[in-house]
């Protein structure tokens, strides 16, 4: 089969299509047949050296969306035909991908199996931090930086539909439009605008409850002066910078949380645990309507270098999609 590798560090370029072994699947697995697989900003760390796949796991594509072509011995909840999209450890960016069968969810109805592709990442990535981590809950509020992000275009919808008021911010506004045509309340050019006062003012003050941040350095303090009493901060990323000074004094002072927990060094049984939260309370919502993925691009899978040239640019709003 075809699939993307590289065979040393470095830029875009360094992505190539070639053929490789088809994956065997264990007795836990699935096989699927791959439609589309959805770009990551973590490829991008690992296609620069920076941040190595998990041992064993096959490199490119955190997630996918395809059919089933084979399944293992000892699973039971799917067979060969399924249409499905699945949270990998590496893999996607491939024709086929094997894949625990507890990281597999089927496409939700509504959805087609292309755009299923981009939504496992974000999905549970938001559902098991600002939701199961930081217990964000209705009546709340909640601030999403990078609100045109992959992830952020996610976290408006399934925020607003928990009955949150959401605060974004974001570099253009253009991108402001569309996280105010997917639901947020509060809208704040970084470029124009001191985020942190702005939230005070619609806040009466007081700040908001929970921040979903992936900037990290440059905003910690930040953070942590635009939060509410009892306010918790999830980091989700540092692409900013990951070394910062905090004056501890005013985390004391409102009992401030903070978290942080990316998707890949989980336990394969905390994964499933995540991907079976997500179908019980993330899809049904994309069913009703009220959460649907947001894709900027499809290019096929030999294009996988221009996909990354055009995330690394920060130009797109939502995901990017590799179709096999
Ligand atoms: N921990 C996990 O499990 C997990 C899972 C998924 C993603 N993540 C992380 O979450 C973050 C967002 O992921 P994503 O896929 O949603 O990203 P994305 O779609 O590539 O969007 C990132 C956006 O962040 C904004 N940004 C602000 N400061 C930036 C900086 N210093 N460098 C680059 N972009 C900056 C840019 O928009 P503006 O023009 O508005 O600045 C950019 O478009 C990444 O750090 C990613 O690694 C973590």
């Amino acid at each position: 089969m075809k699939a993307v590798v590289t065979t040393t560090p470095g830029g875009p370029e360094v992505l190539q299509l070639q053929e490789v072994e088809e994956p065997q699947i264990n007795e836990d697995e699935v096989l699927i047949k791959v439609e589309a697989t959805a770009l990551n900003r973590a490829d991008t760390l690992q296609r620069q050296g920076k941040y190595p796949p998990p041992k064993g796991a096959s490199p490119y594509g955190l997630e996918c969306s395809g059919t089933i072509e084979a399944v293992g011995k000892n699973v039971s909840r799917w067979k060969t035909g399924d249409q499905v999209c699945a949270l990998l450890s590496g893999g996607g960016y491939a024709e086929k991908v094997a894949v625990p069968a507890g990281q597999v969810l089927p496409v939700p109805q509504g959805v087609s199996l292309k755009d299923a592709a981009a939504l496992p990442e974000v999905a549970c990535s938001v559902w098991s931090t600002v939701f199961m981590m930081s217990r964000l809950s209705a009546g709340e509020t909640f601030l999403v930086h990078g609100g045109s992000s992959g992830i952020g275009t996610f976290a408006i919808q399934i925020a607003k539909h928990q009955g949150v008021k959401v605060f974004v911010t974001a570099g253009s506004e253009e991108k402001l439009a569309v996280c105010k045509d997917l639901g947020a309340d509060v809208c704040i050019n970084y470029k124009t605008e001191d985020f942190v006062a702005r939230v005070k003012e619609e806040t009466g003050g007081k700040g908001v409850d929970v921040i979903l941040d992936s900037v990290g350095a440059p905003y910690f303090q930040k953070n942590v002066d635009s939060l509410n009493i009892d306010g918790r901060l999830f980091l989700l990323g540092f692409m900013g910078g990951a070394v910062t000074q905090v004056n501890l004094a005013s985390l004391f002072a409102k009992r401030i949380t903070v978290q942080a927990a990316g998707l890949r060094t989980r336990t394969l049984e905390n994964k499933a645990e995540i991907v079976s939260e997500v179908e019980k309370n993330v899809w049904p919502a994309i069913v009703a309507g009220k959460a649907k993925p947001v894709v900027y691009k499809y290019l096929p899978l030999s294009e996988a270098a221009e996909g990354h040239r055009l995330l690394e640019s920060s130009q797109h709003i939502g995901k990017i999609l590799l179709v096999a």
